[in-house]
């Protein structure tokens, strides 16, 4: 019989503390932490794009042009930095030409990716790059290699970014918009290993070769090509594409992909978290127990064993770094609740915290490789950071984490040394606390710190190597139980309150309590 602890989320009224001692080298500067690190991901696929951004200029909803002006006034507070569009395996079948002109003429499609709903094509191009304006963020377009062609990418390509008053400019111009849109990053293609087309890493990469000949921003700077890479462990798929896929045949004329740098911009990787290793039974995603949320850590955790392995195949091929691990789809993604409301759609709890709290430190440790991430996805699927229902909006604790995480753009990464206590359920040991500290342009020392220790709160003291501080200060966002969630119809719990800190010399002392996501300001 399974304990009572195993049973319920709940956890044990009396916390413990545990001790522990880090230190950060702040005289031992490492990478920028890239801002688009903390990158989001929308496709058409659930309510991600059709009531989750797009409303339609005549709804009751308040919206600009269509687009919801609460899921924007949200987004743009967090600063997002690029978004990635339109899908998924969504974009492996997706024709830009069918969202292009009048709304009540565009043909309806059918989703072939998800559910076979109708796709009325009413947000394309131009909405998409409505909504990046109104954010204030850069688009990140992908592609479509598995059903689609050379061609039409180039077209799409020629479409988007050619000048103003050039031939294929024209189109666009009687479609409203005159001016070029600057397109940095061209997914070419998602998951061709699977639903873009099962293709052999071979296969995949010849096809690369060929679509990186053509594609291009036609008035912008160079676009940066997002090669597909592996699903998760597929180690082999990383070498081939390193050995196959940076490197081009020099041309003596000036054409635009013969510089001195790979083919590749960065090459992707997707992994997504759940309970234990079965895509088929990923676990519950409320009411769960322990057990549950001790699996889906370790398996949050492997990110940092994943990351490090394809970086050093990485390593191997481009000891410079120029080409960046793109994790271009990652986050929670348990098993739906029976009346979900759309496809894919996840309550979100404070488990779901924890692991974006551990995953974007993780990122950030490796941020020498890792220059680009997109979490799954914005609004209403998998690990969201906004949910509607209707005219409601509400952010979920993963939105605030991307808040608190925030000040981690473009600062230097510090590095860090950490000693503390394992967290142990059942058979499963994970160190107790995740960290990542960086130090931004005006000085100040930014750290952020996942306890998830169920029960017990971890009394830290934090040194600094080198400097003179005079501050510290502190947030934590934490609940009272692991799948505490949000609601659409109560107070937020997951705000992020003050925590206390006290600074000695160079050494800060803070408890950060169990379960909990905090960041600690040194200046
Ligand atoms: O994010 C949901 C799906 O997960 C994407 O469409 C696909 O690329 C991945 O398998």
């Amino acid at each position: 019989m399974l304990a009572a602890s195993a049973l319920t989320a709940a956890v044990p009224a009396i916390s413990q503390s545990n001790d522990a001692e880090l230190t950060i080298r702040t005289d031992q500067p490492g990478a920028t932490i890239d801002p688009n690190i903390y990158g989001q991901f929308v496709e058409h696929l659930g309510r991600g794009v059709y009531e989750g951004i797009w409303v339609g200029p005549e709804s009751p909803i308040p919206n600009t042009r269509g687009i919801r002006n609460d899921v924007v006034a949200a987004l743009r507070k967090i600063k997002v930095p690029v978004i990635r569009w339109p899908g998924g395996c969504f974009a492996d079948a997706y024709h830009w030409q069918d969202g292009l002109g009048p709304r009540d003429r565009r043909p309806v499609g059918i989703n072939s990716a998800w559910n076979q709903s109708p796709e009325t094509n009413h947000f394309g191009t131009h909405e998409f790059m409505d909504f990046i304006e109104q954010v204030g963020t850069k688009p990140f377009v992908s592609i479509n290699v598995g059903s689609g062609s050379v061609r039409e990418a180039d077209d799409w390509m020629r479409y988007m970014s050619a000048p103003a008053g050039s031939g294929p400019a024209k189109a666009r111009e009687v479609n409203g918009r005159k001016e070029p849109w600057n397109v940095p990053f061209i997914g070419v293609g998602n998951e061709n290993w699977g639903c873009g087309g099962n293709m052999t890493v071979e296969t995949y990469a010849a096809a690369f070769r060929q679509y990186a000949a053509f594609l291009r921003n036609y008035s912008g700077p160079r676009a940066n090509l997002i090669a597909v890479g592996s699903d998760t462990d597929d180690y082999d798929w990383t070498e081939k594409m390193m050995a196959l896929a940076m490197q081009w045949r020099p041309h003596p004329t000036p054409l635009a992909y013969n510089t001195d740098r790979p083919l590749m911009w960065g090459l992707s990787l997707h992994f997504y978290t759940f309970t234990g290793d079965d895509w088929g039974n990923k676990g519950r995603n409320v009411g769960f127990g322990l057990p549950d949320y001790a699996a889906a850590l370790k398996r949050a955790n492997f990110t940092d064993e994943l990351i490090t392995r394809h970086a050093a195949i990485m390593d191997k091929y481009d000891p410079e770094k120029k080409v960046a691990l793109a994790v271009d789809e990652w986050g929670a993604w348990f098993d739906s609740e029976k009346d979900a409301p759309s496809q894919l759609y996840l309550e979100s709890t404070l488990r779901d915290a924890v692991i974006a709290g551990m995953s974007l430190n993780i990122f950030n440790r490796h941020a020498d490789r890792v220059r680009m991430a997109n979490i799954a996805q914005m609004v209403n699927v998998i690990q969201s950071l906004v949910l509607t229902r209707g005219a409601k909006m509400v952010v979920t604790p993963t939105y605030h984490v991307f808040d608190l995480y925030k000040v981690h753009h473009g600062a230097t990464l510090l590095p860090t040394e950490l000693r503390a206590a394992d967290y142990v359920q059942g058979d499963i040991r994970l160190p107790g606390l995740d960290v990542s500290a960086s130090r931004d342009a005006a000085g100040k020392l930014h750290l952020t710190i996942v306890n998830i220790d169920p029960a017990k709160a971890s009394s830290i003291r934090i040194n600094l190597s080198g400097g003179t501080w005079r501050r510290a200060s502190g947030q934590v966002l934490t609940a009272d139980r692991i799948d505490t969630r949000i609601r659409f119809d109560a107070a937020d719990p997951f705000v992020p309150k003050p925590l206390p800190t006290r600074l000695s010399g160079r050494a800060v002392i803070v408890t950060v309590p169990s379960k909990s996501v905090s960041l600690i300001e040194i200046q």
